[in-house]
């Protein structure tokens, strides 16, 4: 979501006369979007402002530069930045960045710092201009935001506000207008993307199966995806789609975070791990070959031993071919930072090693199986090496494939020769077709 947001950023200052630069050392104006997900990233944001800081300051003589932070550590510490960064120049959350154009304005006429951190009353959707997509084949469109399930462990609900659903009209002209610029694959962004309710003007709201069996049939657009979603609102209409929805794909990444009840219910997460095991066998009973993907956490404070090796077992179980899994972070204001029995540094980085060391074979087994078989690739780009073209397949998986160039943009049947732990080497079939071509 922070990648859609920045290109937005982007896209509602070129009409005053912004460009994207290469590299910070020649830019009028560097925004930091940042994340507050996990103390790391958080962290990491002072470290980069005090690079930042240097060629500013190497640069008052020359041409000024203006230093804004964005994001959820901007919504979370707001004027705790400018205390330890005076020399930020705007500090803004995610919900306002519609007003970049009068905040920059306002920053070069005020002498103190720009802050905007309240949630303000209109959708900063109702004023961006829509999505510069050209040369793009694929796209993210945030269609729902915020969230309100306050699991203890996050601070998402705290930073980006609460649940908020972009109206239908809405999506579908940005989904539109994406797939008439080349865009042939499209990402619906949300926090909470399956619990999207959007208003269609007429007296029911659409869920998001409703919505993927609309985008469906929009010309051209060939993948659809959707990510993060919630467990318990996946619904009937939504599994259907899995089912009817050609363009739907057959990945889904569905985090459970645990395999523990214990732990699940210490989280708020509102599932067990056997309404998770029945989700996805309803889910696979209408996508035989949907392949999964999740977020772990490990070390959630009182998770034991035992705690943990029912993660492992429900890991081995689902059989996820990719994961987020992240050691537990302990984030401030959310009820988990103050729950006894934090657990050990060192037995979180002992489990992590052990999950990520079970997820990775489960990944090399997942795409050695694909050697052999034929697979969509749509191509995206040139590979590292002269002549090759790298893409993705319907599972996500990276593909590399010497082909020519022309072929950028399309979705071409491969064969996959061999695989990597993070990618697939593929060729080209004697008669390779195209879906263009199929068309
Ligand atoms: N510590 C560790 N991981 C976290 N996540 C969210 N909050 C925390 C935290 N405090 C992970 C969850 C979520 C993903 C986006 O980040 O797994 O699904
Ligand atoms: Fe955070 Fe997701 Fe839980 Fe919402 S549902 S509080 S975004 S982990």
């Amino acid at each position: 979501m922070n990648v859609y947001d920045a290109e937005r950023m982007a896209d509602i200052l070129a009409p005053v006369g912004y460009v994207l630069t290469d590299t910070p050392d020649d830019a009028d104006l560097v925004i930091l979007n940042t994340c507050h997900i996990r103390e790391k990233a958080a962290e990491k944001v002072y470290s980069d402002l005090g690079r930042v800081r240097r060629i500013k300051s190497a640069r008052v003589e020359t041409e000024p530069m203006m230093i804004a932070v964005a994001g959820c550590v901007a919504q979370a510490e707001g004027e705790e930045i400018l205390k330890r960064a005076p020399y930020v120049d705007m500090v803004f959350g995610p919900q306002t960045y519609h007003r970049l154009p009068e905040m920059v304005a306002r920053a070069h006429r005020l002498a103190g710092a720009v802050l905007e951190t309240d949630f303000p009353v209109e959708s900063k959707f109702d004023f961006l201009p829509q999505p510069s997509a050209k040369g793009r084949t694929s796209a993210f469109l945030t269609v729902q935001e915020g969230c309100d399930k306050f699991c203890t462990f996050c601070v998402v609900p705290y930073t980006r506000g609460a649940e908020f659903s972009r109206p239908v009209d809405q999506v579908i002209s940005e989904a539109r207008g994406l797939a008439a610029a080349g865009v042939r694959e499209i990402t619906l962004l949300g926090q909470n993307v399956n619990n999207y309710h959007g208003n269609t003007g007429g007296c029911a709201d659409w869920s998001l199966g409703r919505l993927i069996a609309e985008l469906g049939d929009i010309n051209g657009l060939d993948r659809i995806r959707y990510t993060t979603s919630y467990p318990a609102d996946v619904d009937k209409a939504l599994i259907a789609a899995h089912r009817d929805v050609p363009a739907l794909m057959p990945y889904l990444h569905l985090p459970v975070q645990s395999g523990s009840d214990r732990v699940l219910k210490a989280m708020n997460r509102r599932h067990t791990a056997d309404d998770y095991r029945r989700l996805v066998a309803n889910l696979r009973a209408a996508r035989p070959d949907l392949a999964l993907s999740t977020d772990l956490i490990v070390g959630f404070p009182g998770e034991s031993d035992r705690d943990f090796q029912d993660t492992m077992d429900l890991v081995a179980e689902i059989g996820f071919v990719g994961a987020y899994s992240f050691k537990y972070s302990p984030r401030p204001g959310t009820p988990a930072a103050i729950m006894e029995s934090q657990v050990d540094e060192a037995v979180k980085k002992n489990r992590l090693a052990a999950l990520q060391e079970l997820l990775s074979l489960q990944q090399s087994k997942f795409n050695s199986a694909c050697v052999g078989n034929e697979l969509d690739v749509l191509l995206d780009g040139h590979g590292r090496h002269s002549g090759q073209l790298i893409g993705r397949s319907p599972f996500m998986q990276a593909v590399h494939v010497s082909a020519p160039s022309d072929l950028i943009g399309s979705i071409v049947t491969l064969r996959i020769d061999e695989a990597h732990p993070n990618s697939l080497a593929a060729s080209v079939p004697e008669k390779w077709k195209t879906q263009r071509a199929i068309a």
